[in-house]
């Protein structure tokens, strides 16, 4: 078992230790955020994941999990240390690689023994490369490291579980001692007969912008697919399933939609693209995919100005959901957002209601109206915008819900409700691909 420490304790950096704690290893997860880190101390968790409070606590109360402000001592006392830190969208969309470097030079500083360098936050191709030379460059002895790319692939919502079963493990590295290291820390997942795949640095950084891409271009091409569906009469929820039962093709990831938001793809997106410029290479794919996905955020505004009739002035619209995905509660890039924003611009009025979200939400905009139930947030609203597919809200009983809104209107950005339904109740709507307003 390992002395590892995690650096960034955000939804990859704390997963990450919760889940390496639990294989058995010792692991200090720290941050540059007092308060996070203060938190953890006192068993509050920072971020909503389901089945991450009980393992952290299971870890903790076993003395394998600790968490540390002190970077440097945390450094020098470790066996592997992980990068975890954001990697957010720069002005020019390029990957903001400023945490990392600042990693790297404490890592620089603070190696006393040798010590296997592992990167776990998304960044591109090259930046294991740049690290080893700024660490060579910068370090004060000649004590060895290793340095190896581990790619996380933990999908927000279901990250506990997706990190102790992950589909595979992706470890670059350029030595068999690193190599070797990497799989003594994944060895109670090898024994589950999960793929590892040990490949070069490059190789490695490159699988996890690929993959991200690749999927954010199969729900561009089923968004385009649905608004096309809008127009000939078809049902894009059977074309789907049509054409996921090609196992060439795979029904995951066809859902249309209100466009991708979230901490990963929509800045992943960019700094491949800006990648590939760098090399000479245009990827025209991918730059289709982040484009289609803008225009789709301004469809589904469109959708509900129409459902208005181009009149949002004092209207009341309530907006159900605001992370990007369901079950959690990171707003980064989500697609309510956009909605958000154009209907202030629009002089409407915004009720807001998400199951855990609503506190992420406030630090944007904080001036809307939040509630605590769907119920309370449609009370006397113009019209209902449903923005994420939480399981809450696909329960919502229809003749409640016509009763408590003052128009029965809804625009169902997820298509959780049947229309079949919606049309029984008398009501007014629109989705995504399924069928145009009544
Ligand atoms: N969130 C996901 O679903 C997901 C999935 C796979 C990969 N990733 C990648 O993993 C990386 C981390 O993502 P995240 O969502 O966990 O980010 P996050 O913003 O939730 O967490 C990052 C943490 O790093 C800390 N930090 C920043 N600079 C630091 C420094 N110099 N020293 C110590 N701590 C520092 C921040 O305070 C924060 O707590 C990103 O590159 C992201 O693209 C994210």
């Amino acid at each position: 078992m390992k002395k590892i420490t995690i650096v960034g304790t955000g939804y990859v950096g704390l997963v990450t230790g919760a889940g390496l704690s639990d294989f058995g290893n010792e692991v200090t997860c720290v941050d540059i955020s007092k308060t996070k880190i203060n938190d953890l101390k006192n068993g509050i968790i920072p971020i909503y994941e389901p089945g991450l409070d009980e393992l952290i606590l299971k870890n903790t109360n076993s003395g394998r999990l600790k968490f540390s402000t002190n970077i440097e001592h945390s450094i020098q006392n470790c066996e592997v240390v992980f990068i975890a830190v954001g990697t957010p969208e720069k002005e020019n969309g390029e990957a903001d690689l400023s945490s990392v470097r600042s990693v790297a030079k404490t890592i620089a500083k603070n190696i006393t023994n040798y010590v296997v360098v592992c990167t776990k936050s998304t960044v591109p191709v090259g930046t294991g490369a740049m690290i080893v030379n700024y660490i060579n460059q910068n370090k004060k002895n000649d004590i060895q490291f290793d340095y190896v790319s581990n790619p996380e692939f933990l999908r927000e919502g279901s990250a506990v579980r997706d990190f102790l079963w992950p589909d595979r493990i992706v470890i670059g590295a350029r030595t068999t001692d690193a190599y070797s290291v990497m799989e003594d820390i994944y060895k109670p997942l090898y024994r589950n007969k999960k793929p590892i795949i040990l490949t070069n640095i490059e190789t490695a950084e490159m699988i996890k912008y690929s993959a991200n891409a690749f999927l954010a271009l199969k729900i561009s091409y089923i968004n385009e697919v649905a608004n096309l569906c809008e127009k000939v009469g078809a049902d894009v929820h059977q074309v789907a399933i049509g054409m996921g039962q090609d196992g060439r093709i795979s029904s995951k990831f066809l859902h249309p939609g209100p466009g991708f938001g979230g901490s990963c793809f929509p800045k992943d997106t960019k700094a491949f693209s800006i990648l590939s410029e760098k090399h000479g290479i245009s990827m025209k794919t991918i730059d289709a995919a982040i484009d289609i996905n803008e225009v789709q955020k301004v469809r589904m505004f469109d959708k509900l100005n129409k459902l208005l009739k181009f009149n949002l002035n004092n209207k009341t619209i309530s907006i159900l959901g605001l992370s990007f995905k369901p079950n959690t509660d990171d707003v980064r890039e989500s697609p309510a957002i956009y909605m958000i924003k154009m209907i202030i611009e629009n002089n409407g009025f915004v009720n807001a209601f998400d199951p855990v979200a609503n506190d992420a939400m406030k630090v944007q905009f904080p001036k809307i109206n939040y509630f605590d139930s769907w119920k309370d947030c449609c009370k006397n609203a113009d019209v209902v915008v449903i923005m994420t597919e939480w399981n809450e809200f696909r329960g919502i009983d229809l003749k409640v819900l016509k009763k408590v809104l003052k128009n029965p209107c809804i625009l169902d950005t997820r298509n959780i409700f049947s229309i079949n339904k919606l049309n029984e109740y008398g009501f007014i709507f629109d989705n995504v691909g399924r069928n145009n307003i009544k």
